[in-house]
């Protein structure tokens, strides 16, 4: 085989770290202890019976089997539009104001290259979805990650934003409920948010991928649209792949100011193909789910969460309570890094987890676990993770 060069832009790229977890667990020995996988993101959840019964019917339909239209059936952009009214109250045009693809990878990387030039400055947060600094790479920008803290609640100081970067500033891109640290937005931190925007006139972006994943029972995330002037500068790209458990589907959209969804559409029908006919038509049903269902998909993780918080403090581990998504951001035992944690519970306890360094240097003392995997196997990693002895006992401290 003759061996060619990828070029300098993918040579460039980090390897996914999900994909260097894959490879770790395949290397494994299961043959003594099967191995638990704590770091998945898929929701692990069967789809509503409603959405496939609707995919069903619609796979026969003639018209489903042409090439479907990049701007997406005028049918799903409406559902979209009455979604946004029904539970965010805001008012969309589903012509220039909605943008549909294949999940919200494609709007997170997609966006950065409909509106960055290089030179440009990707300003996100550390730590941070690992694909926010390939998607800077990607249009040729550079990444800058505002270092996220415990003692803030993980949400930025845009004040932090060095005046250099700052000057070169070409996107904000946040993601609350944030993965991995779980933290939630408030109104004040997009008020904030907003008012960097404005400052340095350049577009804002929530990735809203856990929009249903509050820390609580029937809580709901703030949406960036909803707050004031939120369309004016921004966008939010939403995902039906965790909320409702459609990650094998691909049915991603973006809505928000019409400028930025026409240069991310423009860009669409060059570099990416178009969402299957009959899964559009599914996605129609599954945008008008009740809200109580959407709530009761959330609460299994919610339950998983009080269970996993209450064991984890019956082990006298610090963490904090109020987490979102259907991660838990953990940090290591005193004396490891996240990295060098994640190796320990890999080899003695067959344990995959996500270190924190794959998400940012700010992750270093980290490791992020997914609420995802069945309650009985969460349970036995706790067993295997207490029966190491890392963390000192309130007795004996
Ligand atoms: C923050 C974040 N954004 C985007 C995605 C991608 O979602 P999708 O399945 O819609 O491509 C994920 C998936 O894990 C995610 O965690």
């Amino acid at each position: 085989m003759v061996k060619f060069a990828a070029s300098e832009l993918v040579a460039g790229l980090e390897e996914n770290l999900f994909s260097i977890l894959e490879k770790q667990a395949a290397r494994l020995d299961q043959s003594t202890l099967p191995l638990i996988d704590l770091s998945s993101g898929s929701p692990r959840q069967p789809t509503p019976p409603a959405v496939i019964a609707s995919l069903q019917a619609a796979a026969a339909q003639p018209e489903n089997h042409e090439y479907p239209s990049f701007w997406g059936k005028p049918a799903l952009r409406r559902a979209i539009a009455d979604f946004y009214q029904r539970h965010y109250g805001v008012t969309l045009d589903p012509e220039t104001e909605v943008a549909l693809f294949q999940g919200a990878h494609i709007g997170v990387t997609g966006f950065p290259r409909a509106l960055l030039n290089p030179g440009q400055v990707l300003i996100s947060t550390d730590p941070c979805y690992p694909l926010y600094r390939s998607a800077a790479r990607q249009a040729g920008a550079d990444f800058y990650g505002i270092p996220l803290e415990a003692h803030n609640e993980f949400l930025p100081d845009f004040s932090r934003v060095p005046d250099e970067i700052a000057a070169r500033a070409g996107l904000l891109l946040l993601n609350y409920p944030h993965n991995p640290t779980g933290a939630l937005a408030t109104p004040a931190l997009f008020a904030d948010a907003l008012a960097f925007a404005r400052q340095h006139h350049i577009p804002l972006i929530n990735d809203f991928a856990y929009a249903t994943l509050g820390c609580e029972s029937g809580e709901q995330p703030v949406s960036l649209l909803a707050q004031p002037d939120g369309k004016e500068w921004g966008v939010e790209i939403y995902t039906l792949s965790k909320s409702a458990v459609m990650a094998g589907w691909r049915v991603g959209f973006a809505v928000g100011n019409a400028s930025l969804i026409a240069a991310f559409k423009k860009l669409h029908t060059h570099s990416y193909s178009t969402v299957f006919g009959a899964v559009q038509d599914a996605a129609i049903t599954a945008l008008s789910l009740p809200a109580e269902q959407f709530a009761s998909l959330a609460e299994r993780y919610h339950q998983r969460r009080r269970l996993v918080l209450a064991r984890l403090a019956a082990m006298h581990w610090p963490v904090r309570t109020r987490q979102g998504t259907f991660f838990l951001w953990l940090t290591a035992p005193p004396g490891f890094t996240g990295k060098q944690f994640a190796a320990l519970l890999m080899e003695a306890c067959h344990l995959l987890v996500a270190p924190g360094h794959g998400f940012g240097a700010a992750g270093e003392n980290y490791i992020r676990i997914s609420l995802t995997v069945g309650t009985e196997q969460l349970l036995q990693a706790l067993d295997r993770i207490e029966e190491l002895n890392l963390l000192p006992s309130r007795t004996s401290s």
